[in-house]
C-alpha cells in the first residue's frame, strides 16, 4: 500500500535525523562520538556524509519521539524501528546503544538501519533492520546514491562488505564505493551497478569467507556484463583496517590502481592451499591455470599468464604451450 510505506519512509526519515542529531549534539552521544571519532577515526564531515547517529541505550527514546509525533507505532513496528514488548505492553526501540548507519533507497531516503555496537565482543557486533515493506536486503547496495555521481565520473566502482569499509574509504578519497552489507551479492544487486558502470573493483576482507565471496562476485558480475577486478587486501585485514594502519595514498595505490584480474586473484588463492614446493601440487597448480587460460579468448592475455608461468616455474614457453595443447586434446 503506497500511503502505508509512504509513512514506513517518514518514520525511517525522523529516526535517521534524529540518532544523527543524538551523535553529533548531545552528551547522551558523546561515548559514541568518541568511539567514532577516535576508535574508528571517522572525521565530521564522514559523519555528516553518512547521516551516521546513535541509539542511546535507553529503550523508549525513538518510540517516544514517535508518540509524541503522532505516528502510527504499529506502522513503526513493521519498518522495524519499534518492537512490541512480550507481555503485550508498550512498545521500545529496536536499536539501543549501537552507532548507527541509515541504509537509503536509490532515491536517497532512509529504508533501514545498520548498528555497530559501541562494545567489543558483544552479542552480536552487527545489527540490521529485519526484511520490512521497504527494504529487501539483497535489492539495496549501502550508499549507492551518494557515491552515483562519482561512479560516473570516474567510470568505475568500488564494491566493499561494509558500512566502515566504504566510510573509511571515502574518506580516503575513494568516493566511488558501495557495500554489500555483508559478503552475498545477488544478480539483482549486480545489475544496480552495471547500470552506473560495467568496471567493478571488488575490495572484500582478506580473510577466506572474504576471498571466497570476491571470487563468486566477480563471477556474478561478469555474468552481468561487468569488468571486474580484485584488490589484494592482506590475509588478516579489511579495507578499514588497511587504510587505517596503511594510510590513504598506499590504499590508493596498492589495493585500488593496484587491483588484480579475476584470474591472478584466483591463481593467488589457489597457490595459498598448496605447497608449490611439491612437485605434485606444483603439477596440479600448473595445470589448473593451464585449464583456466583455456577460456580465455584473448591470446595476448592468455600469452600473458603463460609467461607468467613459465618466469616462475622456470618452464619453457614452448613446454607450457605443448601441454595446453595435449590437455585440449584430452578434454576433446
Ligand atoms: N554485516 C551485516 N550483518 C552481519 C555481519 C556483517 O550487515 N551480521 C555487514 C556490515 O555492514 C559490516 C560488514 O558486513 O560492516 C562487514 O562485516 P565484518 O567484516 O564482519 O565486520 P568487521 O570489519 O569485523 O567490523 P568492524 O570493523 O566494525 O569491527
Ligand atoms: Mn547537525
Ligand atoms: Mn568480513
Ligand atoms: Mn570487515
Ligand atoms: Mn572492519
Amino acid at each position: 500500500v503506497p500511503q502505508k510505506n509512504h509513512s514506513l519512509k517518514e518514520g525511517c526519515q525522523l529516526a535517521a535525523r534524529f540518532y544523527h542529531h543524538l551523535l553529533m549534539h548531545t552528551e547522551q552521544g558523546r561515548e559514541a562520538y568518541n568511539y567514532a571519532r577516535s576508535a574508528r577515526n571517522v572525521s565530521e564531515e564522514a559523519m555528516r556524509h553518512f547521516q551516521i547517529g546513535f541509539a542511546p541505550s535507553e529503550r523508549e527514546v525513538l518510540s517516544l519521539l514517535f508518540k509524541k509525533r503522532e505516528f502510527d507505532l504499529s506502522e513503526m513496528e513493521e519498518a522495524d524501528l519499534v518492537q512490541r514488548r512480550e507481555d503485550g505492553r508498550g512498545p521500545f526501540d529496536r536499536f539501543n546503544r549501537r552507532l548507527i548507519f541509515p541504509i537509503w533507497d536509490m532515491g536517497g531516503q532512509p529504508i533501514a538501519f545498520g548498528g555497530r555496537a559501541l562494545d567489543e565482543a558483544p552479542s552480536a557486533k552487527y545489527l540490521n533492520s529485519r526484511e520490512t515493506p521497504i527494504f529487501k536486503k539483497n535489492e539495496v547496495l549501502y550508499a549507492y546514491h551518494l557515491a552515483r555521481p562519482a561512479i560516473r565520473k570516474r567510470k568505475f566502482v568500488v564494491l566493499f562488505e561494509g558500512y566502515m569499509d566504504v566510510v573509511s574509504a571515502w574518506m580516503a578519497g575513494v568516493d566511488n564505493g558501495v557495500a554489500t552489507l555483508g559478503t552475498a551479492l545477488t544478480g539483482k544487486q549486480a545489475q544496480l551497478i552495471r547500470r552506473l558502470s560495467d568496471q567493478v573493483t571488488i575490495c572484500y576482507d582478506g580473510d577466506s569467507p572474504g576471498e571466497k565471496a570476491a571470487i563468486q562476485n566477480a563471477e556474478t558480475l561478469e555474468a552481468n556484463g561487468c569488468n571486474v577486478k580484485i584488490a589484494p587486501i592482506p590475509a588478516d585485514r579489511d579495507p578499514d583496517d588497511y587504510i587505517r594502519e596503511q594510510g590513504a595514498r598506499a590504499f590508493m595505490e596498492n589495493m585500488i590502481e593496484g587491483a588484480v584480474s579475476v584470474l591472478s586473484f584466483k591463481m593467488n588463492a589457489y597457490k595459498k592451499d598448496k605447497n608449490l614446493q611439491r612437485a605434485g601440487d606444483r603439477k596440479e597448480y600448473i595445470e589448473w591455470v593451464l585449464e583456466a587460460l583455456a577460456k580465455i579468448s584473448s591470446p595476448v592475455e592468455r600469452e600473458f599468464y603463460l609467461k607468467q608461468l613459465s618466469d616462475e616455474f622456470s618452464i619453457s614457453l614452448e613446454a607450457l604451450k605443448q601441454e595446453q595443447y595435449r590437455m585440449y586434446q584430452r578434454v576433446r
